[in-house]
Order: structure tokens, then sequence, then C-alpha cells
């Protein structure tokens, strides 16, 4: 069976660079041949700031998202692995990428999550620390390995990153992702996620 791997943008910024890691990622993941991928961009979505009443774990399925969110829960709900790419703003993630996270809870448990970062010296690190530290909150599996993308500017060209390894640590990502996206689909399916 083919794991279904859905690829989050988390950057909405207007004139945003997220789109170009995004689409080579994409690239990438469908010349893997592990996958069935599906790109889900956030400046797609709908997301307001202002959460419903009571929190997502415990509303479940009744918990009234706005129309404009029904893509991307369903695409959510559908993953059995997660890649998503991300900037640094002022050393963490997007605030678009948190409220895409809190709007959910369900989706995420039990599922592999793997990132993709950019940004300057840092190359996004951490804001990569911390989608980890949030994720393990919803019960979702972080990979250690990841795409680290320093000083985007200078070391991507027509949409291509210059560092001829980096189609070869993709691989590395994306064997890892299938590997855990393989194992939890078998475990999820044996039994429900007692969290
Ligand atoms: C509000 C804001 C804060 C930023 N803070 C950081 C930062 O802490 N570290 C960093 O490496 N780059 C930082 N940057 C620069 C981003 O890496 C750069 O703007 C990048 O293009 C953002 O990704 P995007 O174009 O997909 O939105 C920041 C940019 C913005 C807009």
């Amino acid at each position: 069976m083919t794991n279904k791997l859905v690829i989050i943008l988390g950057s909405v910024r207007e004139g945003r660079f997220g789109p170009v890691v995004g689409s080579w990622l994409a690239e990438q993941a469908r010349a893997h041949g592990g996958f069935e991928v599906e790109v889900v961009d956030l400046a797609d979505v709908e997301l307001p700031l202002a959460l419903p009443a009571a929190p997502p774990k415990l509303a479940g399925a009744e918990y009234p998202r706005p129309a404009g969110m029904a893509a991307l829960t369903a695409a959510l709900e559908s993953a059995d692995a997660f890649l998503v790419v991300t900037p640094e703003y002022n050393h963490s993630y997007p605030a678009s990428l948190k409220a895409a996270i809190d709007w959910h809870f369900t989706q995420w448990t039990a599922k592999p999550v793997a990132f993709a970062s950019y940004g300057g010296l840092a190359g996004g690190r951490h804001a990569v620390l911390h989608l980890e530290n949030v994720l393990t909150e919803l019960h979702a599996v972080t990979i250690r390995d990841g795409l680290v993308f320093p000083n985007y500017f200078h070391t991507w060209q027509d949409g291509q990153p210059l560092d001829a390894d980096a189609p070869t640590r993709a691989k590395v990502v994306l064997d890892q992702l299938a590997w855990w996206a393989d194992a939890l689909r078998v475990a999820r399916e044996k039994a429900p996620y007692p969290g």
C-alpha cells in the first residue's frame, strides 16, 4: 500500500521563498516513489487565530472549523506522513503554522513528521526545535534527520539548491519517513493509539 505524504508550506508571507523549497521537495518526493504526494499551502487556507471554546482533542469530529479550512483538515486526516516546510521567524516558526497545528489534534497522532527548514545562518533550525516540541504534545513522531538550508538567498538558484548533495539528503529523509509511515500505519490499523 502506498503511504500518503502531505507536504505543508508553513510560510504565508507576501513575497515568500517557501514555495520554491516546497516545489523542489515535492519533486524529490514524487521521484522517490514511496508516496502519494499532496502539497498543502497554508496561504490557501482560512486560518483564524481565535479558536472555538472546546479543545479539538475533546471535540473530535464535531470541532467547528471554518469552511475554508476543510481541505487542510481532509489532507491532514488522510496523511500517513508529513513533511513540514518552515522558515524561521524570530527564532521560531510562523504563526500560520502554529494556527494550522492548533486547529487540529487527532490528525497528527501517531504519524511521522519530517522537517525542511531555511533561513539565515541557522537554516531555520530554531523553528524546527520548536516544532519538534509542539508536535510531540500532539503524539506525532518527529524524525531526527531533516533538510536544513542556511543562507538560502545564496544557496539556491532557479528553484534548485546549489548543494549537489541535497537530493541525496532528501532521499535519506524520505526513506526514514517512509519507514515510519509504514510502521505507524500498520500500528494504527492494528489498534487505536492509546493517547
Ligand atoms: C518576521 C521575520 C522574522 C525573521 N526572523 C528570522 C530569524 O530569526 N532567523 C532567520 O534565520 N531568519 C529570519 N528571518 C528571515 C527569513 O529567514 C527570511 O525572510 C525568509 O525568506 C522567510 O521565509 P519566507 O520567505 O518563506 O517567508 C525573519 C523574517 C521575518 C519576516
